[in-house]
């Protein structure tokens, strides 16, 4: 089984209402033939509402609370994002695990609201440039999904996984075809071992410097089921460029010849 390839444009603090309706523009002209999402910041969840639900494009937010509700200023839960629409939310990205102190339980916890809210969390995991100098890329990323594992076991396949070097956000430099072959396998063999979830049947999507250079090398890598774009996605012509990439590589996958 294999998914068609998916789009995930994280806006970070950046973006407007002009701008989503700059890209609703084109998104409505163009017709992105892949899945493809706009997490956007949460006071531009309902523009995203209204004006990309003319387009193929969905929407969703990069973070939520790890609460269901209640006296917690500031933050906002999963049930009232899911009212606008919303079917996406990162969740455990670099930023927030790293700027608020976000641990593994706290991302489980949300996790859990933003599976309650009937949305898909879409989780980040991967390691910092220390940590793969010291050879410990596979036992942090076992640390960050045995964790998801204990918690949801097999219904992590309701959940997308991206591998997101932490070394390789915001740099320019994607990491190598190599790196997110053998993660994404490693990835693989960890959901198989501890959850008992076949090969393919859960999204994994790779994050990090992701343009409309390297998308499509990227993106047609077996098994790689989409991206999540960060700088990229702010410039609408990239973003489309990166969806195409996405399109092209589906098709690819559908017209290559079967070995053996
Ligand atoms: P980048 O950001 O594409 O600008 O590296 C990706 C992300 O942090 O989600």
């Amino acid at each position: 089984m294999s998914f068609p390839k998916l789009v995930v444009g994280n806006w970070k603090m950046h973006g407007s209402s002009v701008a989503l309706m700059g890209l609703a523009e084109l998104a409505r002209s163009e017709r992105p033939a892949c899945d493809a999402a706009l997490c956007v910041p949460y006071p531009l969840l309902s523009t995203a509402q209204s004006v990309l639900r003319a387009t193929t494009l969905r929407w969703g937010a990069q973070d939520c609370s790890a609460h269901a509700g209640g006296a917690h200023t500031g933050e906002v839960s999963a049930e009232l994002i899911a009212r606008f629409g919303a079917r996406y939310v990162i969740v455990g990205h670099h930023e927030r695990r790293a700027g608020h102190a976000e641990s593994d339980s706290v991302v489980v916890e949300k996790v859990r609201r933003v599976l309650a809210a009937g949305m898909t969390p879409i989780v980040c995991v991967g390691e910092t440039a220390g940590e793969r100098d010291d050879n410990e890329t596979h036992s942090i990323l076992r640390q960050q999904l045995l964790q998801l594992v204990r918690h949801f076991g097999r219904g992590l396949s309701a959940v997308i996984i991206v591998y997101q070097p932490v070394w390789t956000i915001g740099c320019g430099e994607a990491a190598t075809p190599g790196l997110i072959d053998d993660t994404r396998a490693f990835i693989v063999h960890t959901l198989g071992y501890h959850a008992g979830l076949p090969a393919g049947s859960v999204r994994i999507l790779y994050g990090g410097s992701v343009d409309r250079r390297n998308a499509g090398a990227i993106l047609s890598r077996a098994g790689v089921d989409g991206v999540l774009v960060g700088a990229a996605s702010l410039r609408p012509d990239d973003f489309i460029d990166i969806c195409r990439a996405a399109a092209r590589s589906a098709n690819e996958g559908e017209l290559a010849p079967l070995s053996g």
